[in-house]
């Protein structure tokens, strides 16, 4: 494959051996990537470009769902520093792309035929004025359920199906003394739970006229405030420490047997596997209760900022490296999350991942796959941020659930 990367890599050994001028073959990455199991992905990518004698200058900014990781890069950008590359999701990218501030790596897109191999949703956001912006590192969804295996066992408990059953679990855990549901309480994570709450109470089409096509009525609805109503239910049967906590925290209470379940994307599960426990065995995954059927899917994707007209050679070399199919396997097993080619081998891939790959599949297929409203996939930042506000007033109790669901019509119309 790629006759680019040999070019590329030939081009580079050639200036590691110029000495001084090595310093250039050298990308500076800003990323979010910094809990254990994100870490020890992001190593995947480092080790693949290092083998190529690229080096990596890291700029990691803590903060799940890379809010904290936006704002600094528009520091950067606007002293006239952006970084090489930046992870970025859905919309955040298309922003970049239409200001203008992204290489064009439609060279590499061609020459290894990325038009054939990512799909559709994720070109969606992958593209600007067709021109390729960014390259896709994986596929993560937010409707699944992380559960400790051994508790749910010691109290009985099944894998829910339904939001009835859901109720039922949760309320047996906490008859006897456990944390129902480990949570982080941060906006970006009381989004994340709303994304499969919603999904679940209100289904597809609900999903879409709400976070989609920002619908007014849907907004507005009754079936919104059962929504939040379900949210109500979820702070009622979280700890007392819940504020603030980071996600993957929250994970490891999971992990630790401290708490049943917690609803979270599949990066969670890179903790899990980082403490080596294991799917069937340790814990469980599984979607939403009533989401079986769907997917909200985020992508994160590598956008490559222009330093000067043209993609440099180290840009075309890293995006070259993320598409590869190797490094998609070995990225995604490790990350959690799926390929974002549909050439890539389930083979090493865990019980979830295996779900993952089918899932996405079967939902592309039968028109359930939707951007992540909690992770930049189903409207612009002004609107998340927006849902966002009004999610976390209502879940700390600032609004009742018919206030909130006023309070977002408002806030939805505001923001566009
Ligand atoms: C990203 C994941 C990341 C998670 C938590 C999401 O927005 O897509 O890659 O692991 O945030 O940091």
């Amino acid at each position: 494959m790629r006759k680019l990367m040999k070019t590329t890599t030939s081009a580079l050994a050639a200036l590691a051996i110029a000495g001084s001028v090595a310093q250039a073959a050298e990308v500076e990455v800003l990323h979010w990537w910094t809990s254990g199991g994100e870490a020890a992905a992001l190593n995947v990518l480092k080790g693949d470009l290092e083998s190529q004698g690229i080096g990596w200058q890291d700029m990691p900014v803590a903060g799940g769902g890379g809010t904290e990781a936006m704002t600094v890069l528009r520091a950067r950008v606007t002293s006239g520093d952006a970084p090489t590359a930046v992870q970025a999701l859905g919309f955040d990218i298309l922003d970049w792309g239409a200001q203008g501030a992204l290489a064009d790596l439609n060279e590499v897109a061609a020459q290894e035929g990325w038009d054939d191999v990512v799909p559709a949703a994720l070109q969606a956001f992958a593209k600007y004025d067709g021109k390729w912006i960014s390259a896709p590192v994986n596929v993560h969804s937010t409707n699944w359920v992380w559960a400790n295996k051994a508790v749910l066992d010691a109290n009985g408990i099944a894998v829910p199906e339904t939001w009835e059953d859901f109720v039922a679990a949760v309320e047996t855990l906490s008859a006897a003394g456990v944390t129902p549901i480990a949570h982080g309480g941060q906006a970006w994570q009381d989004a994340t739970v709303f994304d499969a709450v919603a999904m679940s109470t209100g289904g597809p089409d609900f999903y879409k006229a709400a976070f989609i096509d920002m619908d007014e009525e849907a907004l507005g609805s009754d079936t919104m405030k059962q929504a939040f109503d379900r949210m109500a239910f979820i702070r009622a049967n979280v700890d007392d420490n819940f504020s603030g906590r980071d996600w993957n925290l929250a994970t490891a209470m999971v992990i630790n047997g401290e708490a049943g379940f917690q609803m979270m994307g599949d990066w969670a599960k890179g903790e899990f596997l980082n403490a080596d426990k294991v799917p069937g065995q340790d814990f469980l995954c599984f979607r939403f209760p009533g989401t079986q059927d769907q997917v909200t899917f985020n992508a994160d994707q590598f956008m490559m900022f222009d330093q000067g007209g043209v993609v440099s050679e180290e840009q075309a070399a890293l995006a070259s490296a993320i598409l590869s199919p190797s490094f998609q396997s070995a990225f995604n097993v490790v990350k959690g999350s799926v390929p974002a080619r549909t050439d890539v081998s389930d083979a090493d891939f865990d019980a979830c991942g295996k779900q993952g790959m089918k899932d996405l599949a079967a939902a592309a297929a039968s028109g359930n796959l939707f951007g992540s409203m909690a992770h930049g996939h189903a409207n612009p930042a002004g609107v998340k941020n927006a849902i966002y506000d009004v999610v976390t007033a209502h879940f700390n109790g600032e609004y009742d659930s018919e206030t909130a669901v006023e309070e977002l019509v408002d806030a939805v119309s505001i923001a566009q």
